[in-house]
């Protein structure tokens, strides 16, 4: 069967990465969650003093320490661990802390062209699901099948908020809230490649759907595109 490409974007915590994980389990492809890819570059910054304890972030030195930043994904089992330099970073990416600094360092233009030199890699050979935020529009224009999520700030940060107590880390809602708002208004109104839906994408508003029902939902669109597809 023709393997194609499917980019999910969307906003910050509106479920698109477990939609689109899910839906690559199920029909065979690989995953790619490139907003882990900004938090990786993120967690670096702040990890070699280029963001300071206000937020204030030096962008000539992440630009020129760009050379010396390698991010990858390693497969266990069924999870994609996000790497920095070969190191797991996974769970540290997550924290509040990289998700209050990772929208200044995702809009500027340099880290974005890099990253998105390595998504397009990714899918050379299609078979891929990539959700982020400017997959359907600059990654991937291409793309077989473009997906925008949506669902309201409150909704996504209530969903963040249970992640993330769920996972031992320590959060406050308003906090959570805030930082969602917050971020939606960077990634939207940020010069380059902002949040922007693709004209020829399908929009879900899963505010009111549960996981089993999203799920369902993004099969379906994938196989009526593949059913579309010339033969
Ligand atoms: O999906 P996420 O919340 O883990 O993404 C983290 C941040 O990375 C988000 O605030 C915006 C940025 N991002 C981006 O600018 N472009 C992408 N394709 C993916 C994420």
């Amino acid at each position: 069967m023709q393997r194609i490409i499917i980019a999910v974007d969307g906003y910050s915590s509106s479920g698109k990465s477990s939609m689109a994980k899910q839906l690559a389990r199920t029909i065979g492809y690989r995953y790619v969650d490139s907003g882990a890819m900004y938090r990786a570059v993120t967690l670096y910054a702040m990890r070699n003093g280029m963001i300071d304890a206000d937020g204030q972030v030096d962008t000539a030195a992440i630009v020129s320490a760009l050379p010396m930043i390698e991010i990858d994904f390693k497969v266990d089992g069924e999870r994609q661990l996000t790497t920095l330099n070969g190191e797991i970073v996974e769970d540290e990416i997550r924290q509040m802390a990289v998700s209050n600094n990772v929208s200044p360092v995702s809009a500027i233009p340099e880290v974005r062209h890099r990253l998105t030199a390595l998504q397009k890699s990714f899918g050379i050979e299609k078979g891929i699901v990539m959700d982020g935020r400017d997959i359907g529009t600059t990654v991937f224009p291409d793309a077989e099948l473009k997906i925008f999520v949506n669902a309201s700030a409150e909704t996504r940060a209530r969903r963040r908020y249970r992640e993330l107590l769920e996972k031992g880390v320590e959060a406050n809602y308003e906090e959570v809230l805030a930082n969602v708002v917050e971020r939606d208004h960077i990634d939207e109104t940020r010069a380059e490649s902002p949040l922007r839906r693709a004209d020829d994408a399908i929009d879900l508003d899963n505010s009111a759907m549960t996981i089993e029902e999203q799920n369902q939902w993004l099969l379906d669109r994938f196989e009526e595109t593949v059913k579309r597809l010339p033969k």
